[in-house]
């Protein structure tokens, strides 16, 4: 059994991704903004038994949260071995920003990579521990490959990418795998309000659980570092 931090977890892909590790017989501790939000959902602690679902508050923008999840984590679970980040923003900022657009472009930076970097820094102990470490980043194929003028988002993505080559690097001989998932288009909310793909034909959250379910379960030496996945051919 794996005990699993999942950010996000309260739609789109990270709620999919929590209700699949739940079903697996994995503890989740999850960090989201709003508690009430998982209220009537799939994963609503009521629907599980007690000692598998800890809800927490985490706001990226919130160095503290990050410190309060893990040791309320650490204090309830006795410890845990995984970490899923599922928590991000899409941002329509140009390459040709205008003035003003700053702000929009650091917070993106901040939620999408700064705050990332901080919950696994906080984290490094306990998966070091564990000993069979593991964490997974949804990153995207605009961490890869920048199409079209997404700059700010793309930037913060390409950067999460970085961060994830160098978790890597210093997470092999702690037996610590990193994968970063790199979607084109998954059916949520982010990408409904961007892309003209018709939603059944994009990748479904229900997709990169699976994903994940299996990256959790593989053994040390063969979890993915890298797992893109395009929905539509890309030249
Ligand atoms: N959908 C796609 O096409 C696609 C493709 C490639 C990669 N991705 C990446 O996959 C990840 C999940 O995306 P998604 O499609 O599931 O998006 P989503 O449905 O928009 O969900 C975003 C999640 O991030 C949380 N979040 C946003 N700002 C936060 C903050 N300041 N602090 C804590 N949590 C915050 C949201 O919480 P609230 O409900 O509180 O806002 C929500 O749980 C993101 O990193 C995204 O960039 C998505």
């Amino acid at each position: 059994m794996r005990t699993i931090l999942i950010s996000g977890a309260n739609r789109g892909i990270g709620l999919n991704i929590a209700y699949k590790e739940l079903k697996e017989g994995n503890r989740i501790s999850v960090g989201i903004r709003d508690l009430k939000s998982l209220t009537g959902s799939i994963i609503d602690p009521k629907k599980w038994p007690e000692g598998r679902i800890l809800i927490n508050k985490y706001d990226a923008f919130k160095k503290n949260s990050a410190e309060n999840w893990i040791n309320n984590t650490v204090d309830k679970f006795g410890g845990f071995d995984s970490v899923i980040n599922c928590s991000g923003v899409l941002s329509k900022v140009p390459f040709l920003f205008n003035d003003g657009d700053e702000e929009e472009i650091l917070n993106t930076l901040n939620i999408n990579f700064l705050a990332i970097w901080n919950l696994c820094r906080l984290s490094w102990e306990q998966l070091c521990a564990s000993g069979k470490g593991r964490i997974i980043v949804l990153v995207s194929m605009s961490g890869k490959r920048s199409k079209g003028d997404l700059a700010a988002y793309s930037s913060s993505k390409f950067a999460l990418m970085g961060l994830c080559q160098t978790m890597k690097n210093k997470g092999w001989d702690k037996n610590i795998r990193i994968s970063a998932i790199c979607p084109s288009w998954v059916n949520t909310e982010m990408a409904q309000n961007i892309s003209s793909i018709d939603k059944s034909s994009m990748t479904q959250p229900e997709d990169i659980a699976e994903i994940c379910s299996t990256i959790l379960k593989l053994p040390t030496q063969s979890v993915p570092f890298e797992i893109a996945l395009n929905c539509n051919y890309e030249t």
